[in-house]
């Protein structure tokens, strides 16, 4: 919650006229007692908001968005609220400066001794110590102006030198490693960042809360470390830049989002301010939400690799379900937005930011690869795909216009495609193509995509969840030979090795196994669970263990019925009760 008395908000609105304020952003005109305009919040060419200069509020009656002055600064800026209250003061000359909150005096120790660190190892760079650094950061044409608006710094060789100056400047050692900072290990405590070049992580309104570390004139395994989740970094809430790039995004109406934080830095440095970073993982509800808040186009422009190709996937699919307006930049050529600048100059960058794909458009592309359309199996799986898509969207006309298309293109009946979109099931193959197929092929093929389907979502959980995890290796499952097993056996590994699941660690894990490599893909592209629920894992389990249970059991009686040894015969039917009774155990037939 914030300080500032309710008062001022008071004051401030009622000396405020809202018909006033919301004309210096939209066109209104008078019409009886009220005032109408486009409404801003939908897309539309006609006025379905009013606004009322008696009760003081707006009101869309498309959308229905609503609310007070400060709501519409808010909603239309893409501000908080506080900064909403701001903007309207300054607009009628009132006084109002934003207090900080309670969240930032609690914090704000901690707050103080990052600010300590940063100035640190920004100093550090400025020394001779940070020589090579320097002709590092140089040689990548990073200036002095891009590492002080970066407030980037350097860590030093040795091994305590943070964790001795804090100490002098009488900081508690416990503060310091709540933030990430020391660890103790058997040779005492040390900095948990050495030699390595400081780009400072920002919190939206620009406060340091942790960093990111790169090596320069070593080698590691890691190129990159970066802080762990403390008091104040939260990577879920956190997106690279976002502190100087939202004010240039609003400005310029659309906002660009890379992967990585010296792609961000490029891009910025070469006037492109409104861009942010995702720092190389997969987006939480949170970081969404920032780019939502803007109210702007989102650009995605991820590397050029098999592992951007699939974040573009997630992110988009993400911002499909928020129904945030967005674009897809595939680059072609170089690795990343960095290299691709430095290789061809900003002009030709700026060209793909002016002429991205839509979402559908990118998927339709991306779908297509490397699957035959004419085969029966991967025609459905392809249906499937863009079915799963679009099942997101908020957006009739998007959903219409892609069943069209599906329709024109491979002659499918309309109606199926609409029930199964509502019903969320996968398309049979036999019913796409009309073939007629035999009932007990369709049953097989149902229970078989059944079983993938559950076997993909296990697999998601697994990978991002270490209760889930745990929870797999409980159940025992006696798993058939097929590619997802090679999924659940890497998992099994990477977990053995690590003791906990890090989702995107396990991405950069798994690159190394190819086969690996390409189902897990398929995992991301398929599942989309927000929110893990250790229930919803044990239900997935126990799907998958009734068909596992019933094929056991069809395979025990087709061998019965063959076996003429008694006793043999016996042990088998023995064995088949044995799972029927385990399949009582858990509620089921
Ligand atoms: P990249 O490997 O694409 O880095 O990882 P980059 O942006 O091209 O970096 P340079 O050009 O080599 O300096 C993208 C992002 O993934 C995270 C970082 O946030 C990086 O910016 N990452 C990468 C890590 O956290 N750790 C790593 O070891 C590597
Ligand atoms: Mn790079």
């Amino acid at each position: 919650m914030n300080d500032n008395a309710p008062n001022d908000f008071k004051r401030i609105q009622n000396k405020a006229n809202i018909v006033e304020i919301i004309k210096t952003y939209i066109k209104l005109e008078s019409h009886g007692k009220n005032f109408f305009g486009v409404c801003p919040f939908h897309d539309d060419h006609s006025p379905s908001m009013s606004v009322s200069p008696d009760k003081q509020i707006y009101k869309c009656f498309v959308c229905g968005a609503t609310g007070n002055v400060f709501n519409f600064v808010e909603n239309y800026l893409g501000v908080s609220f506080l900064e909403a209250v701001k903007i309207v003061a300054d607009k009628i000359g009132e006084n109002f400066t934003i207090k900080e909150s309670r969240e930032d005096t609690k914090n704000k120790k901690y707050y103080d001794i990052m600010n300590l660190a940063t100035l640190f190892y920004q100093n550090n760079l400025r020394t001779s110590a940070g020589k090579e650094a320097r002709e590092y950061l140089h040689n990548r044409g990073i200036n002095d102006e891009i590492i002080k608006d970066f407030s980037i710094g350097l860590s030093l060789m040795e091994n305590d030198a943070l964790y001795k100056l804090l100490t002098k400047k009488s900081i508690d050692k416990k503060d310091m490693d709540a933030l990430g900072l020391i660890a103790e290990g058997e040779n005492g405590i040390y900095d948990l960042f050495r030699n390595r070049i400081m780009f400072p992580l920002k919190s939206p309104l620009g406060k340091v809360v942790g960093y990111s570390a790169r090596i320069y004139n070593t080698t590691s395994n890691s190129k990159y470390i970066n802080t762990r989740e403390t008091v104040l970094f939260k990577k879920r809430e956190t997106l690279y830049n976002y502190n100087l790039a939202s004010q240039y995004a609003r400005q310029e109406k659309f906002i660009v989002i890379c992967e990585g934080q010296m792609d961000a830095i490029r891009i910025y440095s070469v006037g492109i301010k409104n861009v942010v970073a995702t720092m190389g993982t997969a987006l939480a509800k949170e970081q969404i939400q920032l780019l939502k808040k803007l109210n702007v186009k989102v650009i995605v422009v991820m590397d050029n690799d098999a592992a951007g190709e699939l974040s573009t996937v997630s992110l988009g699919q993400s911002l499909l379900k928020e129904s945030i307006d967005m674009g897809i930049v595939r680059l072609t050529g170089k690795k990343d937005p960095d290299e691709y600048i430095l290789t061809y100059g900003v002009e030709a960058f700026r060209d793909n930011l002016r002429n991205p794909m839509s979402y559908p458009e990118f998927m339709e592309i991306y779908l297509r690869k490397n699957r035959n359309l004419k085969n029966p199996t991967e025609l459905t799986q392809y249906i499937n795909d863009v079915i799963n898509m679009i099942k997101d969207a908020n957006d009739e006309i998007l959903i219409e216009v892609t069943l069209n298309k599906l329709v024109d293109e491979f002659h499918l009946d309309k109606e199926l495609l609409k029930s199964r979109l509502k019903n969320n099931e996968a398309v049979e193959t036999v019913k796409v193509v009309k073939e007629e197929k035999a009932e007990n092929t369709t049953k097989i093929a149902k229970t078989t995509s059944k079983f993938n389907k559950a076997f993909k979502t296990m697999l998601y959980y697994m990978m991002n969840d270490t209760d889930s995890m745990r929870m797999f290796m409980h159940y025992h499952l006696n798993l058939p030979k097929c590619k997802y097993r090679l999924v659940s056996n890497n998992l099994l590994y990477y977990f053995e090795l690590y003791k906990e699941i890090d989702f995107a660690d396990y991405l950069t894990f798994s690159e190394e196994y190819e086969d690996v490599r390409e189902v897990v893909m398929e995992v991301i592209r398929d599942v989309h669970v927000d929110e893990f629920s250790i229930d919803d894992m044990e239900a997935v389990l126990l799907i998958m263990k009734d068909i596992l249970d019933k094929e056991r059991i069809q395979e025990l009686k087709r061998e019965m019925k063959n076996e003429l040894d008694v006793n043999r015969k016996k042990r088998l039917l023995d064995e088949i009760i044995e799972i029927k009774k385990g399949c009582v155990k858990n509620g089921r037939d």
